[in-house]
């Protein structure tokens, strides 16, 4: 996916180049990207998080095609990638599409009748840059197929539904044991709202993000992050093992390391050995509170205590989690330093990837001036910005 988002006009012209036909009974569906504002790495723990879908977002016009086959295209990739609605396993070797393929697996086993279809993607969610760009394409693929199943009448039109097929997906089809956050925000979104979401239960509750003066600004690092070949899959299984520590130490069977309070872990603390488990555990565990200090803080409108919040997450992530990295750190030791930024942290994986900056609006455009310039200089790598604005989760798009 690139920086510039073809209009619906263009993306069917281009689709027409593709798959040919006419453009009536073309339609399109999209779903957003996500950044996350605080509740970093512990959706898979069973906590609260709170991320919104941003207007960023992936794009795809569809027809269907009367076989049994998906045949996709990208507008910035060559070739035509093609999955068999009778053999969708076989999605799972594509190097694009695997995505797509998961996610059109997990509607037919879910007992949507799926039907063969053209799609062409585009979209302007920058690739590999923490802000979910593979949960949006997931979700165009699932809110497409949805809508064009056969039996989709009878069938639900919750969204819900679609996040837990596109986590899966990401599990058995891409070799990333993802938390829901993502796709949730991804399904769910709603604008110039974040989402507290309880990962636990999945019981949300949408929370107006109202920033009076201040602008949520992403910075982009411009490492690439991959999941896949990350320590994220480490980070899980090391919090599976913190879980059973504290059970033991605490002698409760709780399911989810987020089901315990800062007080357990003090309690726990001096018994449990220290070493990098116990850092993991410390940070999930106090990471689900500062959710909801945050929060609260967002509510009253206490600004400058959400971003201070802010920040101690970052502190938390970098050092007790150890997912950020050098870009990252110069990203978020830079912002620290600016005028009118009142709050940082990475957002999303780490490894690369962006922070989110709450700027005030009258700083904004020195803020990404003066950082781009520290930025470069001392990491080699132009970074990019963004002025974040936060819109609606997947949904067919008429024009
Ligand atoms: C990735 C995963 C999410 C979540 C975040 C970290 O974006 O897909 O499930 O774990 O990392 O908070």
């Amino acid at each position: 996916m690139h920086n510039n988002t073809l209009s619906a006009y263009e993306l069917k012209q281009l689709f027409i180049h593709y798959f040919g036909g006419s453009d009536n009974d073309i339609r399109i569906f999209t779903a957003p990207g996500r950044v996350n504002l605080i509740g970093e790495h512990i959706d898979y723990c069973g906590g609260s998080v709170f991320p919104a879908a941003l207007t960023l977002s992936c794009v795809a016009a569809v027809r269907l095609n009367g076989t049994t086959r998906i045949n996709m295209r990208a507008d910035d990739l060559d070739g035509l990638y093609s999955i068999d609605l009778d053999n969708t396993s076989e999605g799972r070797n594509l190097k694009w599409g695997n995505y797509q393929a998961g996610v059109i697996h997990g509607l037919i086993e879910a007992g949507y009748s799926v039907r063969g279809m053209d799609m062409l993607f585009t979209g302007d969610i920058p690739f590999g840059s923490g802000l979910s760009s593979s949960a949006a394409i997931e979700l165009t693929t699932a809110v497409a197929a949805r809508e064009l199943s056969e039996n989709h009448d009878s069938m639900s039109h919750d969204n819900i539904e679609l996040a837990l097929i596109g986590q899966k997906a990401e599990h058995t089809f891409c070799g990333v044991n993802c938390g829901i956050m993502d796709q949730f925000a991804s399904a769910m979104g709603r604008k110039d709202n974040a989402i507290l979401l309880n990962c636990s239960s999945l019981e949300y509750r949408y929370i107006p993000l109202d920033l009076g003066d201040y602008r949520v600004v992403l910075a982009n690092t411009c490492k690439k992050h991959s999941l896949g070949t990350s320590e994220y899959n480490k980070r899980r299984l090391e919090v599976a093992e913190g879980l059973k520590r504290m059970n033991k130490v605490l002698s409760r069977e709780c399911r989810n390391l987020c089901d315990y309070t800062e007080e357990d872990y003090y309690a726990a603390e001096g018994s449990l050995t220290h070493d990098k488990i116990r850092d993991r555990v410390k940070h999930v565990i106090l990471e689900n509170e500062r959710v909801r200090k945050a929060v609260s803080a967002l509510e009253k409108g206490d600004l400058v205590k959400f971003g201070e919040i802010l920040r101690e997450a970052n502190d938390s992530i970098r050092y007790l989690y150890e997912v950020t990295g050098y870009e990252l750190d110069t990203m978020y030791d830079l912002a620290c330093n600016e005028d009118g930024c009142i709050g940082s942290r990475m957002t999303g994986a780490g490894f690369g990837g962006c922070t989110i900056n709450i700027v005030h609006k009258d700083f904004a455009a020195g803020f990404a001036e003066n950082m781009k310039k520290s930025y470069t200089k001392a990491t080699g790598i132009v970074p990019e910005f963004y002025t974040c604005s936060i819109g609606d989760g997947a949904r067919e798009i008429t024009v």
